[in-house]
């Protein structure tokens, strides 16, 4: 099949990348771009590990073909992190404080699920948390302490500490 040069825009960066009509954008970011924080898993929609914000949406890149996400703004894991100081974002520093983070793969997918609930809905109930992340499996089974990362990182939004 007949390769191309496409753009994409990613973590607000520019790349240009050689992809053939059926490469999977999670392979893309992975292997070409090298931002490996976006997992792959199942690599078949059912895990969430490769998770990314595409518009501001949380999508599963391994569904996504690289050529169809060329002129969306996709955000890794690496991009929600201040981009100048290296300061982690709060709701990542929030994972690390309730040690929700254990193996770390589903991590990246959880952190992006939840901030995509969360930019829309700051406010968000723990049913509405718990929907947003049906989708994302942790295979060390640490849900309890994932929500409790999500829901104190909601809390000191509501309070306007971070
Ligand atoms: Fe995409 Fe599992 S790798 S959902």
């Amino acid at each position: 099949m007949k390769k191309q040069i496409i753009k994409l825009d990613i973590n607000n960066q520019i790349y240009e990348v050689m992809v053939s009509p059926t490469d999977l954008l999670v392979d893309v970011i992975r292997k070409q771009i090298g931002l490996t924080g976006t997992k792959k898993g199942c690599g078949q929609g059912d895990c969430g590990a490769c998770t990314v914000l595409i518009d501001g949406k949380a999508q599963l890149s391994c569904l996504m073909l690289a050529i169809a996400s060329e002129g969306k703004k996709i955000t890794t894991i690496e991009g929600i992190a201040n981009q100048e100081t290296g300061e982690l974002h709060p709701l990542q520093q929030s994972f690390l404080d309730h040690g929700a983070v254990q193996c770390g793969f589903c991590s990246p997918g959880m952190i992006l699920s939840s901030k995509a609930l969360i930019d829309e809905n700051p406010q968000p109930t723990e049913e509405d948390i718990k929907h947003a992340l049906e989708g994302n499996l942790c295979r060390c089974t640490g849900y309890v302490l994932i929500l409790e990362a999500v829901e104190s990182y909601v809390e000191a939004l509501s309070k306007g500490e971070v």
